[in-house]
């Protein structure tokens, strides 16, 4: 696992983009595995910002988002796949129909599980997955658990991850409490991992997820075992981690 720790937000979001950037410039037909929330959308305006100065093409680029809210369809302004066309598909030319998020919005969820793992397989697997950390060490919406969950499923949200995300919300009430999330399974076998977290409250799971034991219980801290993990912290999230990097 390689960690880098950049100033500030800003340049952790630069970083990040550059990596993606690679991996594009050297694969134009890359799978991208993305990911919604506050730390990455400084990754995105780079991508973007890539993108208008031409220095970047996605239009053989196929993208798989991690997750989604249960019960929320496309045109609900609270939904992944509504956030993916704010900060990222309607800014590039990345083709719609090769962009993919869980279907939330499927009465059986099951049925949308077992599809987005048909998607996941039919693409080819992921070429290099984008995540976020939540303050439980979630990755995905893959809260703690006793075991390690392997294709994507659908899950009930933690008090912590719906406190954190009540502030993309008007009320707390409003917060989705469940979610359809690839598992564990999918986003480790992605040949390259970059992981993005910022901000004072990212210090404690990253500190227990990358210097702590690989468990469920923290299941960020399995992408010790990925052979091709980068995290990229801000000084503030690395806080805990300085003086044993
Ligand atoms: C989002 C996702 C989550 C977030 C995590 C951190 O698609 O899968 O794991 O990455 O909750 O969220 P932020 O970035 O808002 O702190």
């Amino acid at each position: 696992m390689r960690l880098i720790v950049a100033k500030n937000y800003e340049e952790m979001s630069q970083r990040a983009a550059d990596l993606i950037a690679a991996q594009v410039l050297q694969e134009e037909d890359s799978v991208l595995g993305l990911a919604t929330g506050g730390s990455p959308v400084g990754t995105y305006d780079c991508l973007a910002e890539m993108y208008r100065e031409g220095r970047l093409d996605f239009s053989k680029v196929t993208s798989v988002n991690l997750d989604e809210y249960e019960g929320m369809t496309h045109d609900n302004p609270q939904s992944y796949w509504y956030f993916m066309n704010e900060h990222f598909y309607s800014r590039v030319n990345i083709r719609p129909e090769n962009t993919h998020v869980p279907d939330g919005a499927d009465p059986d969820p099951e049925h949308a599980c077992r599809a987005y793992d048909r998607i996941i397989e039919e693409v080819g697997g992921i070429d290099l997955q984008l995540l976020g950390i939540g303050p439980d060490g979630h990755i995905g919406f893959n809260e703690p658990a006793d075991a390690f969950a392997v294709g994507t499923h659908l899950v009930t949200l933690e008090q912590s991850t719906i406190e954190a995300n009540r502030r993309f919300f008007e009320k707390e009430e409003d917060v989705p409490r469940s979610a359809v999330t690839m598992g564990i399974g999918s986003i480790m076998r992605a040949r390259r991992i970059v992981l993005v977290a910022n901000g004072e409250n990212k210090q404690d799971p990253v500190l227990a997820s990358f210097f702590g034991p690989v468990t469920p219980k923290m299941p960020a801290s399995i992408l010790q075992l990925h052979p091709n993990c980068t995290v990229v912290l801000d000084e503030a999230a690395a806080a805990k981690i300085r003086d044993r990097i």
